[in-house]
């Protein structure tokens, strides 16, 4: 077992922006950040000069739009890629942690690099021997959500990756930055997820608003989640809206492109868009309708990425929304896709 005196993470970003994840840690850590990958384009290794805990807070104090997840590596060990190897490892790594993990909630996430020679290492038999070491032997107590520790482990060929780490500092509480939610029966679509994911993300409580403008609201997976928060919500999409919304009391509906609708001033204290549209478009139809949100009024919006010029159009599209808006948040959430998210805010 090597045990890691550097400052060695895993960090991993959606698939294809890893590119973006590592050019915002190097703006963090400096041009001196070493990457190895270990999933091209999605997931990697960085070392940072700064200790563990200066490159946390670094990270943590900008938030990367693009990097979604980081761990710890507290120690690495070359196995031979059988199960009973690498639960006997995990069980010495733990003796070394010995006793940070004593009768703490622990969450084991376990996570694997693609390929033929890791098919059949399964990742539940993993997570559940472990879990029954850690109680057993360490008298811990795993639970899967709201841990006091996370213990990260990552299998390659070669090599197991071991760390602990409190949920706080890995970006997300989630394996991986791979946020779940449970599909529901009779879910209008699969975006309303990214809304779902937005609201936790950037610590918004959607409850709070009272009346919200949806612009590309169909099929209405949006405005069915801010109906189920009690908003009134007037949702405008060329596209028709689920049947099932259609009859709902709080909900008012304009079958027309967001150029075509106007509204009073100060009408709305919340303005979601996620259109599929080019950037500079969708910012064109946004600011149109910009006098319908009242001051201090919140936008949550998704911004599609074409040719992968990230930084660009997060730039072009904040400075197309200003002074207006003024940007909060930016982030690649884990159910965007070749987009990312904005949250802003309407100037007092
Ligand atoms: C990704 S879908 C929105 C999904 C929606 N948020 C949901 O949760 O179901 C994009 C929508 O933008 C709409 N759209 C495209 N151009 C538009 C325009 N000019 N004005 C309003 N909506 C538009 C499309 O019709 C499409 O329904």
């Amino acid at each position: 077992m090597t045990v890691m005196n550097d400052s060695i993470f895993i960090g991993t970003s959606n698939r294809g922006f890893a590119q973006q994840a590592q050019e915002e840690l190097r703006r963090l850590l400096g041009q001196s950040v070493k990457f190895e990958w270990l999933a091209p384009g999605e997931v990697f290794v960085f070392t940072s000069e700064f200790e563990r805990s200066d490159t946390i807070g670094r990270i943590l104090a900008q938030e990367p739009v693009f990097l979604r997840h980081m761990q710890p590596v507290d120690a690495t060990q070359p196995w031979n890629g059988t199960f009973d190897h690498a639960i006997h490892y995990i069980h010495e790594m733990l003796v070394a942690a010995g006793a940070s993990v004593k009768q703490m909630n622990v969450a084991v996430q376990a996570r694997k690099a693609e390929g033929e020679a890791l098919a059949s290492l399964s990742l539940p038999s993993v997570r559940s021997s472990v879990e029954e070491i850690l109680a057993t032997v360490f008298e811990a107590n795993p639970v899967s959500r709201d841990a006091d520790l996370i213990l990260s482990l990552y299998f390659t060929e070669a090599k197991l990756y071991f760390g602990l780490s409190r949920p706080q500092d890995n970006l997300s509480d989630w394996s991986g930055g791979a946020i779940r939610f449970r599909k529901e029966e009779g879910q209008v679509s699969r975006a309303k997820f990214k809304l779902l994911e937005a609201e936790q993300a950037f610590g918004l409580d959607l409850s709070q608003y009272r009346s919200a403008l949806d612009i590309g609201a169909a099929p209405g997976g949006w405005t069915s989640l801010l109906l189920e928060r009690g908003l009134r919500v007037t949702a405008v999409d060329p596209a028709k809206l689920d049947a099932t919304l259609l009859r709902h009391p709080q909900l008012t509906f304009f079958q027309k492109k967001a150029d075509e609708v106007s509204f009073a001033a100060n009408a709305f204290d919340l303005l979601v868009c996620d259109m599929s549209w080019s950037h500079r478009q969708m910012a064109k139809l946004v600011r149109g309708l910009l006098g319908a949100l009242q001051p201090g009024g919140t936008a949550v919006i998704t911004v599609k990425l074409m040719h992968k010029k990230a930084f660009q159009t997060i730039r072009e599209v904040v400075s197309d929304l200003a002074p207006e808006l003024e940007l909060q948040q930016a982030k690649q959430l884990f159910h965007n896709r070749e987009e990312l998210t904005l949250f802003l805010m309407k100037q007092v």
